[in-house]
């Protein structure tokens, strides 16, 4: 299959998660390449130079050695087998003006979902001289992605190769780690990432939320986690976490709508109601704590998980004694995904008491008249609370860690 006969002007394998994809392209690729001719400019690419170190150079380094690939980030260059390769990121519209102008006798493509269409585009136009190929690697997606629609599914006019990949097929893999990796996906993530399809986002977000209610302990926890959906005329949600062993636990949820209510709720209100919601969590034992937060020891600090765009209340809650705040990394699919397997593989428990949650959670479903994979944005205030908490303090280990894209 990987003669060089075989291989087309574009050549992109897909499928599965740890499926070999970008082992094998690599290995591929640095062979084309050592039989190029050497005056030609070829080049590299990933949605940030730090994912394209991070998934692709290493490992092509320990591939072929050190004296045939050698690179630096900060030139945005490297050499494989005498020949210049340039890296470079995509992460947004201006990237695609990076490689307006040059030519190039081959590139590689780290991820191809990721990156913007407009540089995709671009790199094709680049690639003019005769024989001149692009390599790519990627998981599945929506099914209404430009890559599915505007290439993989032209393959025959485009004078392209897909190549399917599935976990199963790698055999160089223990099998428990591929278990693991199974398991931590279910829905819509596990038909792409497991099983390889191009399918659709649709019904619930979190269809296995009902086994993930359980009461928490009434003990202390041992660390603490508040996170909060900022919102005057929309919702405000908060939620306590408390972690106990490997699992974090809701212990209990503050919500307002100042558009249900009618009474919009200043910051100054906000931080005041946030005092009164901590302070009536006593867990067993610390009753006679003469601080105001009865489960933190003195001088403890709350570590606080917000809406990165909640910049006034940020300010406001810097100012009080007991919040350590961190800015919640509010990438919605990713953090779903990761919010998903928490849920599935019992790191993350809901308090069946917290209404708002339990109600939202029951309702939080893909929008599938969106061409893109996005949730139905109503009553989704704790939901949004939830996710930060698990993808800001990134709770799904070790898999999730690799792949998180927050370069
Ligand atoms: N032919 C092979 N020989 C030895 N090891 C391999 C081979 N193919 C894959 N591997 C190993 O399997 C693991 C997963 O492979 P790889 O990272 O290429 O998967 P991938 O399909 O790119 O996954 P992802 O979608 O997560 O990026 C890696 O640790 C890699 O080193
Ligand atoms: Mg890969």
């Amino acid at each position: 299959m990987w003669q060089r006969g075989q291989l087309k002007r574009i050549n992109l394998l897909e499928g599965s998660v740890s499926s070999g994809k970008t082992w094998i392209s690599l290995v591929l690729w640095a062979f084309w390449v050592s039989q190029m001719p050497l005056d030609k400019l070829y080049l590299m690419s990933a949605v940030s130079l730090t994912t394209l170190k991070r998934n692709c150079l290493i490992l092509l380094q320990e591939l072929v050695g050190k004296d045939n690939f050698d690179f630096s980030v900060s030139v945005k260059e490297g050499r494989l087998f005498g020949r210049r390769v340039l890296l470079e990121g995509a992460s947004d519209i201006r990237s695609e003006g990076k490689i307006r102008g040059i030519t190039l006798q081959g590139a590689y493509v780290d991820e191809a979902t990721k990156l913007p269409s407009d540089f995709f585009a671009m790199l094709l136009s680049r690639l003019r001289v005769p024989g001149a190929k692009l390599f790519a690697t990627t998981n599945p997606e929506n099914p209404a992605h430009w890559l599915k629609t505007d290439y993989i599914d032209r393959a025959e006019d485009l004078s392209m190769l897909c190549v399917k990949f599935l976990i199963d097929d790698n055999t160089t893999l223990p099998a428990e780690y591929v278990e693991n990796i199974k398991r931590e996906y279910t829905g819509v993530f596990y038909d792409r990432f497991i099983l390889g399809k191009w399918v659709q986002a649709e019904g619930l977000i979190y269809p296995m939320w009902s086994d993930a209610l359980e009461y928490p302990p009434t003990r202390q926890a041992e660390k603490y986690a508040l996170s909060i959906d900022y919102g005057t005329q929309n919702a405000f949600a908060a939620i306590l976490w408390g972690k106990f062993g490997n699992v974090w636990h809701q212990l209990r949820e503050y919500y307002y709508s100042g558009r249900a209510e009618r009474v919009q709720k200043t910051d100054e209100e906000y931080a005041n109601d946030l005092d009164t919601f901590l302070a009536g969590y006593t867990p067993d034992g610390c009753e006679q704590n003469q601080n105001a937060v009865k489960f933190l020891k003195p001088g403890e600090k709350l570590l606080t998980i917000i809406d990165p765009s909640a910049a006034s209340f940020i300010a406001l809650l810097m100012k009080r004694r007991y919040y350590k705040v961190l800015k919640a990394n509010n990438d919605v699919n990713d953090g779903i995904r990761e919010t998903g397997t928490a849920l599935h593989t019992g790191k993350l428990k809901l308090n069946p008491d917290c209404e708002k949650t339990v109600f939202e959670i029951q309702n939080y479903t893909w929008d599938e008249k969106s061409g893109d994979d996005k949730p139905v944005k109503v009553n989704d205030h704790a939901m949004d609370s939830m996710r930060y908490m698990v993808f800001t303090l990134n709770i799904t280990k070790p898999h999730a860690e690799r792949r998180a894209s927050i370069d």
